[in-house]
């Protein structure tokens, strides 16, 4: 027994602590940390099990049977965040690339399956040169078991991918399946046809940061949901983002002890002041939904790509819940392509794993010109609508300020599926504002007093404030029953806290089918 036991210690030296020694030497050097010490970082100390620390490639082609480290190029195993299972693969850039061989694939296959059979979220850290090139189509395979794994696992458990270094060609998407991307600063980098393929085939030149850095994903290609300062910092927002999440689609939210807030108080009050005096005038609309939401903690998602509308996670009486909200700071909080698509991806994450949607309203309307129409407004604005109409998670919304026209109906409305939804007094509600309605209602009226030699920028606003007046009032919208009620801004977060209890035993029956098909 001493002589296998003794053996068993020796495969462990050789396996994980020289090839750790080696890994973190070379890691170090490019400012990055190992595959294994990132797992460490990230998961509650003592916690981790590897999973395959054994397993070593087939491959002999290329002289590849004379290196055949054990674990091969990736770490996977089982571990808790803030006491809460999940599971989690590393790649390590020091073995082949952290290239994805047929074993590689195989463990990645392995610990995914796993996390889909015992119901718990998995989070990839990426840092691999892609397919291995000395296994060829073999290779290729494995990345479409990914593929197909992690769409079958979508919606079922949370999927985070963190890219921690290069991700290319085919491998980009296997993140771009999962629900969240986070991307480090400067060390990592997404492309599907790198800088010298770009330059060979369009003789474009374009360097890697510019083309496929985090910064380009988060605030161009929306690819990415959180640029990370450096890898401590996307390890840490990850670990705030799992604690807002359910272990899978049959669970409930997390619920965390939190006193409920049943009286309004000075933070309350703080809502009656929010919105300003000026219809055009903006305000951050972070400031209404940290006041609403417990400790002030929001956990913003994408915040650098379509800033004109804000998605995230908060929590009302210690429960997760999701937030969507027309930000008046940029664009004057319209909508667009970007944010509708942003939007209705982060809807439909809420739905899928029971997380509540609170919506706040404040938009103008959409967002006009030639590029939205070209590049599709139509069909990528409905994803939103689609997304809302879809969902049967409680839904409350809150409209503030400004709810005109087809933005009106897509923001979480009642027609659309909404359970409860409230005004501010300051809300105005109607087709479109005073401006444009005057323009076509008062036609003659305008024209009559350019023939009198009349101030027609005076009568034009008085026609257009009398219009804003008495159609928008949202107590027009009210006695529709449009909306269900209208409340003092400092009530809204004992009314949003009533409304969520109340609705958490919602239950929508909805007819069977294979699937919908969301405009894409
Ligand atoms: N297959 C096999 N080995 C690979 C690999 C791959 N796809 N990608 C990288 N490696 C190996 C390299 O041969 C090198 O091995 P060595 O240390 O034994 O010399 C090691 O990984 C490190 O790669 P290197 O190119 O030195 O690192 P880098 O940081 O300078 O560049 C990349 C990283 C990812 C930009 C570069 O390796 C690359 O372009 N790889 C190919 C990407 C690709 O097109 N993959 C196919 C997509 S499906």
């Amino acid at each position: 027994t001493a002589g296998r036991i003794e053996q068993l210690r020796q495969r462990n030296e050789e396996t994980i602590v020289a090839k750790e020694r080696a890994a973190r030497e070379r890691q170090h050097s490019k400012g990055k940390q190992s595959a294994r010490e990132r797992i460490e970082t990230f998961v509650d100390p003592g916690t981790f099990v590897e999973f395959d620390a054994y397993v070593r490639h087939r491959t002999t082609a290329f002289g590849m049977d004379e290196k055949r480290p054990y674990g091969d190029a990736v770490v996977t195993g089982i571990a808790t965040v803030h006491g809460r299972r999940i599971a989690v693969y590393s790649q390590d850039f020091t073995t082949f690339g952290g290239s994805l061989g047929e074993v590689a694939g195989e463990k990645i296959v392995k610990i995914m399956d796993y996390a889909t059979r015992v119901g718990v979220p998995i989070v990839g850290m990426l840092d691999s040169g892609g397919a291995r090139i000395q296994e060829g189509v073999v290779a290729l395979g494995k990345y479409g078991e990914i593929f197909k794994r992690t769409t079958a696992a979508s919606g079922v458990i949370p999927q985070i991918s963190i890219v921690m270094g290069p991700a290319a060609g085919g491998a980009v998407y296997g993140p771009a399946l999962t629900d969240f991307v986070v991307m480090v600063d400067k060390t990592s980098h997404m492309f599907v046809t790198g800088p010298d393929v770009i330059k060979t085939v369009t003789g474009e030149e374009v360097g890697f940061e510019e083309l496929g850095g985090g910064l380009t994903h988060n605030s161009i290609s929306g690819v990415s949901h959180y640029l990370a300062a450096d890898e401590a910092d996307a390890l840490d927002y990850v670990r705030a983002l799992l604690a807002f999440l359910p272990d899978n689609n049959q669970s409930e939210v997390p619920a965390y002890d939190h006193q409920a807030h049943r009286v309004v108080n000075d933070l309350d009050q703080t809502l009656n002041r929010v919105i300003p005096d000026s219809p055009n005038q903006p305000y951050d609309v972070l400031d209404i939904i940290e006041v609403l939401v417990d400790d002030r903690e929001f956990l913003e998602v994408q915040p650098l790509y379509a800033p004109n509308i804000v998605i995230g996670f908060g929590r009302l009486e210690g429960r997760t819940i999701g937030i969507i909200a027309n930000q008046p700071k940029q664009m004057a909080g319209t909508l667009n392509i970007e944010a509708g698509e942003k939007a209705a991806r982060f809807v439909r994450f809420c739905d899928s794993f029971s997380i509540p949607i609170l919506t706040l309203v404040d938009v103008p309307g959409y967002l006009p010109g030639t590029d939205q129409e070209w590049t599709g407004v139509i069909r990528r604005g409905a994803k939103l609508i689609y997304a809302y109409a879809e969902a049967t998670v409680p839904m409350v919304t809150v409209i503030t300020r400004k709810a005109y026209g087809g933005a009106y109906i897509v923001m979480g409305s009642k027609q659309l599926g909404a359970d409860i939804n409230i005004a501010w007094p300051t809300a105005e509600i109607a087709v479109m504002g005073g401006q444009g309605a005057v323009n076509i209602l008062y036609r003659s009226e305008i024209k009559q007093a350019e023939e009198e030699g009349r101030d027609v920028a005076a009568v034009r606003q008085q026609l257009a404030n009398d219009y804003t007046y008495n159609v928008t009032s949202p107590f027009l919208a009210a006695e529709r029953g449009e909306i269900d009620g209208i409340i003092e801004p400092a009530e809204t977060r004992v009314a949003i806290t009533k409304a969520f209890r109340a609705l958490r035993t919602k239950k929508v029956a909805r007819p069977e089918r294979k699937h919908g098909n969301i405009p894409l």
